[in-house]
């Protein structure tokens, strides 16, 4: 089956109405309040504590995209996700600038830190070094929250709402339907891309700022500035998954995205209504 340019925009418009609208994209209520919120340390550990269930819960997720992807292509691409969250350094294709070689000349110790971690090109023959690992990165940011290793990132810590989104990631993104996991990718890929990662880096500067100035954020910036890339690419994307070799059912794809959307406004809510009950105790 031969796709027309003209009916992806058709699809596109669609897209637009029924699965932009959902309100984690437009209206996320948690991230909201955390950007302007005068954040506490019980705030943040719980904020952390389900973060780190999900960083880990997602590499489940992504291993099963990985062994589920449609063909080697796609493979790849869900690999290079997977290497790079375990601590595949990217390595990029194309000069990097002067500043930031320089910069890891002077400290080859530091060369896992975030803030000299390169935020585009592949793990092909990229570097693998633990101190990369995302997961890393967060218990860098936890430690002075007075949270380590064994306190957190297992499954046992997870709300329940923070399991349901896991789950609904490893059911849907990582399925072996075609149309489900690339219907839930864009959506995934939509909402990282709606600028919650600059609200949480907002909240947490101000919290730095007033009460913790050792606090790293690199995990959150790191993740930022790929996203930052990544929102210019997700139309290109659409449109060589729409007119490429695959059939998928657009029917599957929307409902499926929306189903992920949920998946992921569950998390965030969570979040918020723990936040809530908090105040009222
Ligand atoms: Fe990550």
């Amino acid at each position: 089956m031969h796709r027309t340019a003209a009916e992806l925009k058709q699809f596109e418009k669609r897209l637009e109405v029924e699965l932009m609208i959902h309100p984690v994209i437009i209206n996320n209520h948690y991230c909201n309040w955390f950007a302007n919120a005068d954040l506490n340390l019980e705030d943040l550990r719980f904020f952390t504590l389900q973060f780190s269930v999900f960083s880990n819960q997602f590499l489940i997720a992504q291993l099963h995209k990985m062994i589920n992807a449609v063909d080697l292509e796609e493979m790849r691409a869900a690999k290079e996700i997977l290497a790079n969250e375990i601590g595949c350094v990217f390595k990029r294709s194309t000069q990097e600038t002067l500043e930031s070689q320089k910069k890891r000349a002077e400290n080859p110790e530091d060369e896992g830190t975030p803030e000299l971690v390169n935020t585009e090109g592949t793990v092909n023959g990229g570097t693998f070094r633990f101190q990369a690992a995302h997961f890393e990165w967060l218990l860098d940011f936890a430690k002075p929250l007075g949270l380590e290793f064994e306190n957190l990132g297992k499954r046992k810590f997870g709300s329940k709402s923070t399991l349901f989104f896991c789950d609904e990631l490893v059911r849907i993104y990582g399925s072996e339907d075609f149309s489900e996991s690339a219907g839930a990718s864009y959506a995934v890929e939509n909402w990282a891309a709606a600028g919650f990662w600059k609200q949480l880096i907002q909240g947490l500067k101000h919290f730095k700022k007033k009460q913790l100035p050792e606090l790293p954020l690199g995990f959150f910036t790191w993740h930022d500035k790929v996203e930052d890339q990544h929102k210019a690419h997700t139309h290109d994307e659409l449109k060589e998954l729409f007119l490429g070799p695959h059939p998928f059912d657009e029917d599957t794809f929307v409902h499926s995205g929306y189903e992920m959307l949920n998946g992921v406004w569950a998390f965030w809510d969570g979040l918020n209504e723990e936040r809530l009950q908090r105040q009222v105790n």
